[in-house]
């Protein structure tokens, strides 16, 4: 129990921003069970493991968190309590039984369309012992179940908007943890943004495995009928009085249509960054992962993003040492890498994840190969971050600041091209301006984050102004792991 007399809920969550919505998410379906945020483990009543299951390196950190946990719940038996130790998310999908079998201190098992069903479930734990296992495809959405957010009190939020992904690359696994595409009706995403901004949030990130490929139920009446595609729900939402920023994440190539770009150079709102995943250079490669697009396509895409919006930052995924990949391959997808010019980039040694085409492919290359093309690959990438961020210096940005930065004394927010900002600042100046949109006179910069201090001159100006597209502004570094396409 808290000071409050509350129960103690801790949730850890691993992966993309999906897994970090959907954490929010449980915390408000267990809030009126008296549940109650604790940023620990040890001496918690519920702890809940919020996984992830894209490559083995996340499925593995999983079973040794456990092993840790049940340390911890035995604590708490031997004091005569309990804690209810539940799995969610996408290795909960996947490798429900298993975790049952490897991990028997775990009460619930639960995938990402059934946590609505969490009170239910916490029940049934409480009532009888042995592991409960939850991981369908319900008929049911779990959105038309879930409470009205409690957590939109930030001054950047994410919501959810379309789910699982039909695309089904070769490499991944989401379409088999998260199901097939769904999009929330248009109503239901305006609904929820109008109550994050009527709470205070100015930033809203649109969240889907496969956010591009959005086709929501249009408003009834409205004049467009049948679906609208995310371009024309991105115009609806800029609409929004107070709402000052939007993103989306994760988009495919091959769902970048004409509306939605044409949203980058129209709306003032929408941000000038997008996390666009390539993966390879190579078109024998990208046709082996079955991503539906060429190297020539996406420069394309590319081309027409830069046309509609010409400071927009770029993002991206690369996947290295996919089964077959030569080094002719690999040398095309550094030579996309320099023809784009990206802001900021993730990239991944290839990991065979069971289930999946890839995964049995005969020439799966040698782990040290691996190594090699991911060295080289990201010392580029690195480069064209660094150059990007020291091409910010000097100049004045405007930041929205969300939270005390990493050290004492600090501020941090995030640009317009999603890099991390932080200022120096007193305590007392710090809470009155989180959630406060300010202009920044950037004075240095890093390899994942940018410093600077307040432009007072140019806080009396709207720096709304300066977020637009048609700015000359150009520089972006994310440090959020995301979710695919
Ligand atoms: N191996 C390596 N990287 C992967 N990703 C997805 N599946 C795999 C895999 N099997 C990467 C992709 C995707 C990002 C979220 O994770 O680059 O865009
Ligand atoms: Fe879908 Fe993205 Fe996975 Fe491809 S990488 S199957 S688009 S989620």
């Amino acid at each position: 129990m808290t000071e409050s007399g509350k129960k103690r809920l801790f949730i850890k969550t691993y992966g993309c921003q999906m897994n970090v919505y959907d954490s929010s998410r449980m915390a408000d379906v267990l809030a009126p069970l008296g549940y109650e945020a604790v940023d620990g483990p040890r001496g918690a009543d519920m702890v809940i493991l919020n996984t992830c299951h894209i490559r083995e390196k996340a499925s593995e950190k999983v079973f040794s968190e456990l092993g840790r946990l049940r340390a911890f719940k035995q604590e708490r038996q031997a004091e005569g309590r309990d804690m209810v130790l539940a799995v969610a998310g996408c290795v909960a999908q996947a490798e429900g039984e298993e975790i049952l079998r490897r991990a028997p201190q775990v009460d619930l098992v639960f995938g990402p369309q059934t946590y609505h069903r969490l009170p239910e479930m916490v029940a049934r734990a409480a009532r009888s012992a042995g592991g409960h296992l939850d991981i369908d495809f319900p008929v049911e959405s779990k959105f038309d179940f879930l409470p009205e957010e409690t957590t939109g009190t930030a001054a950047a939020a994410f919501l959810s908007v379309q789910e699982g992904c039909d695309k089904f690359c070769s490499f991944c696994v989401v379409p088999y943890t998260r199901g097939a595409e769904f999009s929330r009706p248009v109503a239901a995403v305006l609904a929820e943004a109008r109550r994050l901004v009527a709470a205070g949030v100015q930033e809203i990130t649109l969240l889907g495995q496969n956010v591009n490929a959005y086709h929501g139920e249009a408003p009834e009446g409205g004049k467009d009928g049948g679906t609208w595609g995310l371009g024309r729900l991105l115009y609806a939402l800029a609409e929004i009085e107070g709402l000052t920023r939007l993103r989306y994440t994760t988009s495919h190539p091959r769902d970048m249509d004409d509306e939605l770009i044409a949203a980058h150079g129209e709306l003032a709102t929408l941000m000038p960054y997008l996390h666009l995943p390539v993966q390879s250079g190579s078109d024998r490669i990208l046709a082996a992962m079955n991503r539906q697009h060429t190297a020539e396509d996406y420069l394309r895409i590319v081309e027409r993003l830069r046309r509609a919006c010409p400071d927009i930052a770029l993002s991206s995924d690369f996947i290295v040492g996919f089964p077959g990949e030569s080094d002719a391959d690999h040398a095309a997808t550094l030579r996309l890498v320099t023809e784009v010019g990206y802001a900021q980039a993730y990239s991944f040694k290839y990991s065979p994840r069971p289930g999946t085409p890839a995964a049995v492919e005969e020439q799966q290359l040698p782990e040290t190969v691996k190594t090699e093309r991911l060295a080289g690959l990201q010392q580029l990438l690195g480069a064209q971050a660094a150059a990007f961020n020291e091409s910010c210096v000097g100049r004045t940005l405007p930041v929205l600041f969300e939270k005390p930065g990493r050290r004492p004394g600090q501020l941090a927010g995030r640009s317009p091209y999603m890099q991390s900002v932080h200022v120096a600042l007193p305590e007392v100046a710090q809470q009155r301006l989180i959630g406060k949109l300010m202009a920044v006179e950037i004075e240095a910069a890093f390899p994942n984050s940018l410093a600077g201090r307040l432009c007072l001159e140019a806080e009396r100006q709207s720096v709304a102004a300066a977020a637009s597209c048609s700015g000359s502004a150009s520089s972006s570094s994310a440090t959020t792991t995301r979710i695919s396409a």
